[in-house]
């Protein structure tokens, strides 16, 4: 039986390439950056480096193109035809921080409802329950399936007239868990006008995704998680919701017109991007979605199913070990797992002696942590890069950890 390679080349990756041995699994929490996003970005600054929007010297032209080019490239990759509705900001957080600052400060108010989940990452979760406490809005949780999933019955539940805003996760960054967007869409129109909040942090990384066919209204993700560089990522909405909104932060860029005691705005995108762009990093984020495009994301989905299977049948058999989330057609590619006797925390330090890396913790989901019943799982996640060899070394190292704690005891 031919064993399964890894989708994109460990030579691509010059980290991965100088390290050999390493087997990388935590890439929910960071990809690896392939050659091409690392050249993007020096490229910029050695050939295209001025402030964009600034000067009329050709340099600052150059800059402003790159920077308007990685936008059109970016937007195009996660299916929005209105390019000027993609906002660039540092990344899912900061996203989800601006619709619930801007939108949800001027549209909920006391005796409204806010929906979020118990699968949420914390950066989809408390800049809402922070808003519901400023507004007097009242914060209701969806709660979750036995296989953490978000229970459809349950939101159908929690949806109503009253309801303002849905915020949702797309994939779960602690169990993978996929939610069916088209569904939720469903419900939360049949139910209500609410605005629909998708955090796509974990979603476009490893999905085929396209904003206007989800049909929600603000689409936030994180270019770190997706072979790009980390402090650049975006939030897609809609058109008219953005053009009613207030500005976020203030500052250069923004504004049309600075009088004494007043100001008015710049037209999309740039009210929502006070201050000198990112420019090198969107760059970098637009090499990012060539290299993924290339591989397609359908293979990328196919791959990380692959992988998933071959962890979670060798893991689900191994005694004292036991494995979140949802079945691998509806999960990720991440396996989220306890151990018998051994703290996620000594399990991550045993793994690393054996080359292993993993992330354990709470994993900024302390409210799906509670209803799991514990206070950190490990976790491995693949990637493009990831082959049968890391699902062999993740077991191996499981295997030592398990010894080891049986010695001790
Ligand atoms: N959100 C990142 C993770 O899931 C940091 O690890």
């Amino acid at each position: 039986m031919t064993r399964l390679a890894a989708l994109a080349p460990r030579s691509d990756f010059p980290l991965l390439a100088a390290q050999p041995r390493m087997h990388y699994l935590d890439s929910a929490a960071t990809s690896q950056k392939p050659r091409a996003v690392l050249d993007a970005v020096r490229g910029f600054y050695e050939t295209a480096n001025a402030n964009p929007h600034r000067g009329a010297y050709a340099l600052s032209a150059a800059a402003t193109d790159a920077y308007h080019d990685a936008r059109a490239t970016v937007a195009r990759f996660l299916g929005a035809a209105d390019a000027d509705c993609l906002i660039f900001t540092r990344g899912t957080t900061e996203s989800m921080n601006l619709v619930a600052s801007s939108w949800g400060r001027a549209n909920v108010h006391a005796g409204d409802e806010i929906v979020v989940t118990a699968l949420e990452h914390h950066a989809n979760f408390v800049p809402w329950q922070q808003l519901a406490k400023a507004s007097g809005a009242t914060l209701r949780i969806v709660e979750l399936t036995a296989q953490q999933t978000i229970d459809l019955d349950a939101l159908r539940d929690a949806v109503t007239a009253r309801t303002k805003v849905v915020a949702i996760t797309h994939v779960s960054n602690a169990v993978g868990a996929i939610t069916p967007a088209d569904e939720v869409v469903r419900i939360v129109r049949a139910q209500s006008s609410a605005i629909i909040v998708l955090d796509g942090a974990q979603a476009v990384p490893h999905l085929p995704v396209s904003f206007d066919t989800l049909g929600v209204d603000f689409f936030a993700f994180s270019g770190h998680k997706m072979l790009g560089p980390m402090g650049i990522g975006g939030l897609i909405g809609r058109r008219a919701l953005l053009e009613a909104m207030p500005p976020f932060q203030f500052g250069g860029d923004m504004i049309e017109w600075v009088n004494d005691f007043d100001s008015t705005w710049n037209v999309l995108p740039h009210k929502f991007e006070a201050g000198t762009p990112n420019a090198a990093d969107a760059v970098g984020l637009a090499a990012a979605v060539r290299y993924l495009d290339a591989l397609d994301m359908a293979q990328v989905r196919a791959h990380e199913i692959a992988l998933l299977e071959l962890a979670d049948a060798r893991l689900r058999t191994m005694s004292g070990v036991t494995v979140y989330g949802p079945p691998s057609a509806q999960r990720s590619g991440v396996i989220s797992f306890s151990v018998e006797g051994v703290h996620p925390h000594d399990l991550a330090t045993i793994f690393d002696q054996h080359g292993v890396c993993i992330r354990a913790g709470h994993h900024c989901a302390q409210p799906l942590m509670r209803r799991l019943g514990v206070t950190s799982t490990a976790r491995a996640s693949f990637y493009v890069y990831s082959d049968a060899s890391d699902v062999d070394a993740l077991c191996h190292a499981l295997e030592a950890a398990q010894t080891m704690f049986a010695t001790v005891a």
